[in-house]
């Protein structure tokens, strides 16, 4: 297996391996991989659904998105990204992923890892990027770290109570009502969470889920969240990957926060396959 580091900060890509083909003492390879690279890109996949969902269970219990409409037909677990149409209307969600965020840090238990494969990629625009909060927590001020060690926060699907975020037309209207019914309750997770696996304090916020700080008054929290969420999307933490078709790219959740950067051209397509792995409580 040959491992190729993709940047100074994160990221390794994989070279001539078949992720449906890994014995044990290779799969833990990989996995020794993804806890030093945080994101892993597996080149030149041959991955149908079933293949995708084997693999991601082999890094724990796959979870299923709230969101049911983008949902692979016949595979529950396999999410659909896509700005393809057909009939008219999108075959999945077309604007995932478009603020900085940790996969289901809305929810008490949110996601270990997220696979997402590039079944279709444009010529131009659709990279996704990541910032490692393992980095941005170390790059804090020791005063700083102090002040928020021992902090919770809310966080929250719901784009209609966090106005750091846009709202996409499609839940406005009477889209809003199905939006907001799925939303779960508030999750509160400490601002700085400890790696269950590798010890390592990480920084857990967002811009697009986290919107306070439980400790604090409104005002001050609000502030306090506008300096980290500065801070964590600096260029000094961040890979940006630009997608080969086939790409298979896993990414570890508790240490980073992603960003589909967008810019995809009217008429080319970027259609992605995703499944997530349930994670534990963050502490
Ligand atoms: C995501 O946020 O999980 C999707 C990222 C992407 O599509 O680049």
């Amino acid at each position: 297996m040959q491992i190729n580091p993709l940047s100074d900060v994160l990221g390794a890509e994989i070279i001539g391996t078949d992720v449906g083909n890994l014995d044990d003492a290779a799969f833990d390879e990989v996995h020794d991989a993804f806890l030093k690279h945080h994101v892993l890109v597996f080149r030149a996949q041959d991955l149908p659904p079933e293949k995708q969902i084997n693999f991601a269970q082999r890094f724990g219990e796959l979870d299923i998105h709230i969101q049911k409409d983008n949902k692979y037909s016949g595979h529950e677990a396999i999410q659909i990204l896509s700005n393809k149409k057909v009939n008219g209307k999108f075959v999945g969600s077309p604007s995932a992923g478009e603020a900085w965020h940790s996969d289901l840090s809305y929810t008490d238990i949110p996601t270990l890892c997220t696979m997402l494969y590039a079944v279709e990629i444009p010529e131009v625009g659709g990279d996704t990027e990541w910032s490692n909060m393992y980095l941005a927590y170390e790059g804090l001020s020791e005063k700083m770290k102090r002040k928020i060690d021992g902090l919770h926060a809310r966080h929250t699907f719901n784009r209609f109570r966090n106005p750091r975020v846009e709202v996409p037309d499609v839940y406005k209207g009477k889209g809003k009502e199905r939006y907001v019914d799925i939303a779960p309750p508030d999750a509160i997770h400490p601002v700085v969470r400890t790696h269950p696996e590798t010890g390592r304090k990480a920084l857990y916020i967002s811009e697009r889920f986290t919107i306070g700080i439980e400790e604090l008054e409104e005002e001050e929290g609000q502030a306090l969240l506008d300096e980290l969420i500065a801070h964590q999307k600096q260029r000094d933490f961040i890979y940006r990957h630009k997608w080969d078709l086939r790409d298979l790219t896993i990414w570890d959740n508790r240490c980073l926060i992603h960003l589909a950067c967008g810019g995809v051209p009217e008429g080319q397509i970027r259609h992605m396959h995703r499944t997530i792995v349930r994670g534990d409580k963050p502490y």
